[in-house]
C-alpha cells in the first residue's frame, strides 16, 4: 500500500538502565533459541549498557569460557561480526549448581555480589526462570531464603522474576504457584511472559483499533460476523516430548497465547495504555467467555493428531513414533474451537480458535469477516453473493494487515473483483519485525508489565480450560474427542464442522 510516513515522537528507541539477568536453565532449549538471541539483539542495538551482565545457571557442570561457546552457537544465525559477538562475550558468566540447595544459592549470591560490582549494575538482577515449571517455586523460595530476592524490592535497586508459561496446569496449580511465588515476591516484581505479546503484529492490532477512530464504531455484533483465529505451524514437537506429553496444544498455546490474541481484538478500550488499565480488560475478556458445555463438547472443541505424512517435501513420522510419545499417547497436537463472548459488544459473535503443530505451513493470522453486504446491488452484473469484507491482521510469517475489498475492474462495463489493501511490514519497513523476546526482556528491565500476563488472568483462563481438561483426563472422552489428521494438511476435517453447521469455512 503506498503510505506516507509520519512516524510519532514515541518512535525513539528506548534503553534500559544498568542491570543483570540471571538465566536459570542457562543451557536449556528455550535460552539457547530464544533468550540469548533476544539479549544478544538488546546489546548490538545498545538498548542495554555496557553495565551489563548475564549469569546462566544450571545443573551442569561448565565453567565461563565453556558456556560462551555454547552461547556462541546459539548466535550463529546472527551476521553481527565476530567483534561484536566477542564484546558480547565479555558479557556473559555460569554458575553451576542444583535448583533447590541452599549452599548453591549462597555462592550464586556471592558470584552476583562479585559480578555486580565489576559491571556496576547497581544490584538491579532480573531472574529468568527458563526451566520446567516444577521447578519455579523450589528457585523462587531458594531466592527468597537465602537473601536473593526481597518481596516489594522493586526500584533502586529491582529484583524482578521472570516466569515462562505454562503458569500452572489448571486453576489449582496456577493459583498455588501465585501464592507461593508471592510469598517471595510481589505482584510488581513478578512478570509472566508471553512471547506473543511481544510481537510488533500482535501489539499492532492495539493500535490499529485504538490509534486509528475508523474501525471502532464497526467492532462489533453489529457489523462484524465471526472471527478467525489461526496458528499453525509446520514444526512437530522436536525433541520436547517430555514437555508436550503433559501438555498438549491446549495447556501449550490455547491457554496463553491464543486467548491473548483473542483478547487483543475483543478487549474494551482501556482508559490508557497503561499496566493495570490494559490488563483490567484483559481480564474482562476472560470473564465474559461463554463456559465450555461439557455435555456437548465437540460442538464446540475438536482435537487432533498428526499421523505421518510430508511436510515441506519432507516425510515426517506419526505424533505416536516421536521420540519420548507413547504409542498409545492420545494427546493433542491440534484444537479448534469455537468461543462465544457474552458481553454486549459481541452477543452472538463466533471466534473461531485453531492451532496445530505438523501443519501444511507456518501460519499466524486473525481474521475480522465483516457481515455481507445486504443487497447484491451488482447482480445484474453476475455478482450473486453478496460480499464480506475481510480485515487480516497477518501475525506470521507474513507481516502485516489486509483488507479485501471490492473494486470496479478497469475498462470493463461493470466488473466486479476482491482486491487487497494492504499493509506488509517488510515492504514498509524494508524486514520483517523480529521482536518478541527482546522487547519484552527490556519492557521488564524498564519495569513496564504491561504486555505481562496478570494473576488473575491467568486464573481466569484456567477457570475456562479446568473443566475441559478434567474431561479430556478420562481417556475415552479424549478416544472421543481426538482424531488423526495427515502431517502436512490444514488438521482433521472434523474441525470444518464447527463451521460448516454455521454456515461458513475457515478461510
Ligand atoms: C511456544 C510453544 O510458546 O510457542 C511452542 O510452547 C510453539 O510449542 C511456539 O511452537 C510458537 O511460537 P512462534 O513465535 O514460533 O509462533
Amino acid at each position: 500500500m503506498q503510505t506516507s510516513k509520519t512516524y510519532g515522537e514515541f518512535c525513539e528507541i528506548v534503553y534500559s538502565g544498568p542491570c543483570a539477568v540471571v538465566i536459570f536453565g542457562a543451557s536449556g532449549d528455550l535460552t539457547k533459541r530464544k533468550l540469548l538471541p533476544a539479549l544478544f539483539n538488546l546489546f548490538i542495538t545498545r538498548r542495554v549498557p555496557k553495565n551489563f551482565y548475564i549469569l546462566g545457571y544450571a545443573r551442569t557442570i561448565l565453567n565461563d569460557l565453556e558456556y560462551r561457546k555454547i552461547v556462541k552457537e546459539s548466535l550463529k544465525k546472527s551476521n553481527a561480526s565476530d567483534e561484536v559477538k566477542e564484546e558480547f562475550m565479555n558479557h556473559i558468566f555460569y554458575k553451576s549448581g542444583s535448583y533447590d540447595a541452599s549452599w548453591d544459592y549462597v555462592s550464586l549470591k556471592s558470584r552476583l555480589e562479585e559480578l555486580n560490582l565489576k559491571f556496576q549494575t547497581q544490584g538491579n538482577i532480573i531472574y529468568n526462570l527458563s526451566v520446567p515449571p516444577n521447578l519455579y517455586m523450589p528457585i523462587t523460595r531458594e531466592l527468597g531464603e537465602n537473601g536473593l530476592v526481597k518481596y516489594g524490592q522493586n526500584s533502586d535497586p529491582f529484583q524482578r522474576i521472570v516466569i515462562e508459561k505454562p503458569f500452572g496446569r489448571d486453576l489449582t496449580t496456577s493459583e498455588e504457584l501465585s501464592s507461593v511465588l508471592h510469598k517471595y515476591v510481589s505482584r510488581s516484581q513478578t512478570y509472566r511472559i508471553d512471547h506473543y505479546l511481544g510481537k510488533d503484529t500482535v501489539q499492532n492490532i492495539f493500535v490499529f483499533r485504538f490509534a486509528n477512530s475508523l474501525f471502532e464504531p464497526v467492532w462489533n455484533r453489529n457489523e462484524i460476523d465471526h472471527v478467525q483465529i489461526t496458528v499453525a505451524e509446520d514444526l512437530g514437537i522436536g525433541s520436547r516430548a517430555g514437555y508436550f506429553e503433559n501438555s498438549g496444544q491446549i495447556r501449550d498455546m490455547l491457554q496463553n497465547h491464543m486467548l491473548q490474541l483473542l483478547a487483543f481484538v475483543a478487549m474494551e478500550p482501556p482508559t490508557s495504555f497503561e499496566e493495570d488499565s490494559v490488563r483490567d480488560e484483559v481480564a474482562k475478556v476472560f470473564k465474559a467467555i461463554r463456559p465450555y458445555d461439557l455435555e456437548n463438547l465437540d460442538k464446540s472443541l475438536v482435537l487432533g493428531q498428526y499421523s505421518e505424512g510430508e511436510v515441506s517435501g519432507e516425510e515426517v513420522i506419526s505424533y505416536t513414533s516421536e521420540k519420548g510419545v507413547l504409542n498409545n499417547s492420545l494427546t493433542e497436537t491440534y484444537f479448534a474451537t469455537k468461543m462465544f463472548i457474552d458481553n454486549w459488544r459481541w452477543q452472538g459473535v463466533p471466534f473461531y480458535l485453531r492451532c496445530g503443530k505438523r501443519m501444511n505451513s507456518k501460519e499466524s493470522k486473525i481474521s475480522i469477516v465483516f457481515k455481507k453486504t445486504p443487497q447484491s446491488l451488482f447482480k445484474a452484473f453476475g455478482i450473486k453473493e453478496s460480499f464480506q469484507n475481510v480485515l487480516t491482521f497477518n501475525i506470521h510469517p507474513e507481516q502485516g494487515v489486509k483488507l479485501t475489498v471490492q473494486e470496479k475492474i478497469p475498462n470493463a462495463k461493470m466488473c466486479i473483483g476482491t482486491i487487497e489493501m494492504n499493509f506488509n511490514y517488510q515492504q514498509e519497513f524494508g524486514a520483517n519485525s523480529q521482536a518478541d523476546y527482546d522487547s519484552l526482556l527490556l519492557d521488564c528491565m524498564l519495569g513496564d508489565q504491561t504486555l505481562f500476563w496478570r494473576g488473575d488472568g491467568v486464573n481466569l483462563s484456567w477457570k475456562l480450560l479446568t473443566p475441559v481438561l478434567d474431561y479430556l483426563d478420562i481417556r475415552k472422552n479424549r478416544e472421543k474427542m481426538v482424531f488423526p489428521y495427515i502431517a502436512g494438511s490444514s488438521g482433521p476435517i472434523q474441525a470444518d464442522e464447527l463451521l460448516t453447521v454455521d454456515g461458513r469455512s475457515w478461510l
